[in-house]
């Protein structure tokens, strides 16, 4: 099998990476990535010199180069990584996001079906449901939950969603689409929540909590999302969502306070600062239907992922200091500086 894994420069991608590379060792894997400032060619460096293991610096929304790819290389499966991914980005600059989101994926399916597919993924998000309240505990995201986003990232997925079942009923593009809750482990990009905390707690740097941190995710240990989809690639069935998450609802004001203890660090350091606009109140996903239907169900704890991860950023600290010491220091003042 061929695969052809696009945004694999990123935290989800390079992580689904290599564990397709580990579990299918017969498989060939593609990646395409345009690394953006979210893409890190050196994420990729255990596996550059496997012989199955191919890296093509490429934007999706670059149809030639698209279409040159897919003349030479035939993937027999695509998975779609490749995407802005940052809601706060969207919130400052939300062009990019329809560019790459969108019309990224519409260049995709339109590859696959002039050159012909086994299957294409789509790896979307919770974040398409939009957000649930924080008195109805009860209630969770199902795969018919309808779709009401929030932010122009979680528009510009769920415009690529309904693009994605569009290309599957009107042209019978096999396709299957994934949409899983809040990831977390190594080579996460360091503007994301845990690992922004991780990394401003170890400077002894103020630790800035949106709002009144009371905002729920549902955290999911990153290699469980991988093996979601991998499940769904092998068994899944064509046309289907699946929601992918383990009932591991948190509050954000809690993570933080978990992260200063782990890492001996005063919770005084925990800064109140202005509230995302439009900011989701709780996500939380219902894995009901890939638990009965592909038998998945995650492995690692939150409170042993969490671990491993902190343990991740302490022994990794080139990987991060290379990114927070670059173009990130503007981003960082741009975002907090005044916030
Ligand atoms: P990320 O921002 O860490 O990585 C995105 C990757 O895509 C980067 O390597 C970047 O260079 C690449 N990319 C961006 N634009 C591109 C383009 N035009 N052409 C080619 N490559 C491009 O993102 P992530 O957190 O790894 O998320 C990966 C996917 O999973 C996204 O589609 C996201 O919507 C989805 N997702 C993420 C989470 C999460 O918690 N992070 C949860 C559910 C779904
Ligand atoms: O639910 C899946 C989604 O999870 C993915 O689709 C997105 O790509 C991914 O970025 C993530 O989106 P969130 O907005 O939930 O993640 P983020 O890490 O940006 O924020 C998590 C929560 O923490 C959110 O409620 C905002 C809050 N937050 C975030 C940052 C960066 C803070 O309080 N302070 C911060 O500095």
């Amino acid at each position: 099998m061929k695969i052809a894994v696009t945004g694999g420069a990123g935290f989800i991608g390079s992580n689904f990476i290599f564990h397709m590379l580990k579990a299918h060792p017969e498989d060939r894997v593609i990646c395409l990535d345009k690394l953006t400032y979210a893409g890190n060619l050196s994420t990729l460096a255990s596996v550059m010199d496997n012989p199955n293991f191919h890296f093509v610096k490429l934007d999706i929304c670059d149809r030639e180069g698209v279409y040159k790819l897919f003349e030479e290389e035939h993937p027999d499966m695509v998975v779609n990584f490749a995407a802005e991914s940052h809601v706060d980005r969207s919130i400052e600059n939300p062009e990019i996001f329809l560019q790459t989101n969108i019309i990224g994926t519409s260049v995709l399916m339109n590859a696959c079906r002039k050159y012909g597919i086994q299957r294409y993924h789509q790896v979307s998000t919770d974040e398409v449901y939009g957000d649930l309240p924080l008195d109805r505990p009860n209630l969770f995201f199902t795969e018919t939950t309808p779709i009401h986003t929030s932010s122009p990232y979680s528009s510009s997925k769920a415009g690529a969603d309904l693009l994605v079942l569009a290309y599957h009923r009107t042209y019978g593009l096999p396709v299957t689409i994934s949409r899983c809750s809040n990831n977390y482990g190594p080579y996460h990009f360091p503007e994301k929540l845990i690992p922004l905390m991780i990394i401003n707690a170890l400077h002894d740097k103020p630790l800035p909590v949106y709002g009144d941190g009371l905002n729920v995710r549902d955290w999911l240990y990153v290699e469980d999302h991988c093996r979601a989809i991998d499940l769904i690639l092998q068994k899944g069935k064509v046309g289907e969502i699946y929601n992918v998450g383990g009932h591991n609802e948190m509050r954000n004001i809690d993570i933080v306070k978990l992260i200063c203890k782990e890492l001996g660090k005063p919770e005084r350091l925990i800064t109140h600062v202005t509230d995302r606009k439009g900011h989701d109140r709780r996500y939380a996903i219902d894995p009901t239907k890939i638990y009965n239907e592909l038998e998945w169900l995650p492995e690692t704890k939150f409170a042993d992922g969490i671990k491993k991860t902190i343990k991740w950023y302490l022994e990794n600290q080139e990987w991060w200091e290379n990114i927070v010491n670059g173009e990130y220091q503007g981003y960082y003042e741009r975002m907090y500086g005044r916030r």
